[in-house]
């Protein structure tokens, strides 16, 4: 029997009890079991919290997503404003896109406050950002527990987004995603880069090429694949270069990313249409698993489809193309 700790995700792996997971889904970092993930998020929108016609407006965006926004979004003198404005959107109303709630960041004492004054019902998730050590999320996912106690939800009903986006958090990425377990099941459910930031804690310079924090990038995604989780790659700034935008997040794409972080409604579109698999993609994978439904009727393992090998992750990734494509 394979131990269920938190660690052996390779173990399960080996021993077939890990399913290959699709890009936008997440394991159970503890038996390496699908979690059930009401919706893809391909598109992620920050949403300043003390701008009461954004958060109004951002009740009917087409993004799957949407962070209600108390940090780097809101100036230091509005935080308690923000917190008070928040909450009435949240209780308000309903919103389309799934809400997740930013709070400030750890070393700010803002934290705690911010999800005592600014948390209600609706809230899927809390993004934290300049997340840096393991303890940063316990502490997140020991006052997410005692929320949801006290608000009569199961514990463990609101995950976790990190913000990886200084030099310490990429280097502790995995750990980052594997914390917060054992308070109510696997918390974190993404880890999201934060390139302006990290551009400025690594002392370099942010350029539209990003050379800067491809590495990061890359290593993020490892991380939140290893732990289980998925990838969500950084804001694009330059709001008026959409095709830009939508070039970027093909690359997110290619490299693992789920989604992307977005600024503006503008965005949301070209990234969606990033996200979904091209014609000819879809194509592909029809013709793949053609020929390896076919092969198998022969009870060969691995095949040529016109010179190129297929074999198991060629065939699930082709279905996973599919998948998207149908749920897109
Ligand atoms: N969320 C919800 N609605 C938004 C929005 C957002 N992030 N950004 C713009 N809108 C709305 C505007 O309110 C406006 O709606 P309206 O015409 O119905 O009034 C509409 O979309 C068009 O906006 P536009 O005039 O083009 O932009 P703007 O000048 O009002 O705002 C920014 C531009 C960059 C200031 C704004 O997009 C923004 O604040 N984005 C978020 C930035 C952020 O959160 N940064 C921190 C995290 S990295
Ligand atoms: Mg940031």
């Amino acid at each position: 029997r394979v131990p269920a700790g938190s660690r052996d995700r390779a173990a399960q792996v080996r021993a077939g009890r890990c399913v290959l997971a699709g890009q936008n889904q997440i394991l159970n970092p503890k038996d390496g079991q699908r979690l059930s993930v009401s919706r893809p998020r391909r598109s992620v929108l920050f949403v300043p919290g003390n701008k009461a016609r954004m958060l109004e407006k951002a009740r009917t965006l087409p993004a799957d997503a949407v962070i209600l926004d108390l940090e780097d979004g809101v100036p230091p003198g509005e935080k308690a404003a923000a917190r008070a404005m928040v909450r009435q959107a949240l209780e308000s109303g309903s919103y389309g896109p799934q809400v997740i709630l930013r709070i400030n960041a750890p070393s700010t004492g803002l934290a705690e406050a911010d999800l005592r004054e600014a948390f209600a019902g609706g809230v899927a998730a809390v993004c934290l950002p300049k997340a840096e050590t393991p303890d940063d999320v316990e502490q997140l996912a020991s006052l997410l527990a005692s929320l949801e106690r006290e608000q009569g939800l199961a514990v463990g009903t609101v995950g976790i987004l990190l913000m990886v986006e200084t030099a310490r958090g990429v280097l502790n990425a995995y750990e980052l995603a594997m914390a917060g377990a054992e308070q109510g099941g696997p918390r974190v459910q993404a880890l999201c880069l934060g390139g302006e930031d990290l551009a400025w804690d690594l002392g370099a310079v942010r350029t539209k090429q990003g050379a800067e924090i491809a590495q990061a990038r890359a290593q993020m995604v490892l991380a939140a694949r290893a732990a289980g989780s998925v990838a969500i790659d950084t804001v694009y700034t330059d709001l008026a270069d959409l095709e830009g935008l939508q070039a970027e997040a093909r690359q997110a794409r290619e490299l693992g990313c789920s989604g992307k972080l977005l600024i503006h409604p503008a965005q949301i579109e070209p990234v969606h249409q990033a996200f979904a698999p091209s014609e000819e993609e879809v194509a592909h994978a029809r013709r793949v698993l053609e020929a390896f439904e076919e092969a198998g009727t022969r009870g060969a393992g691995v095949i040529a489809l016109v010179g190129q090998m297929i074999d198991a992750p060629v065939v699930a990734r082709a279905r996973e193309v599919l998948r998207l494509a149908s749920s897109t």
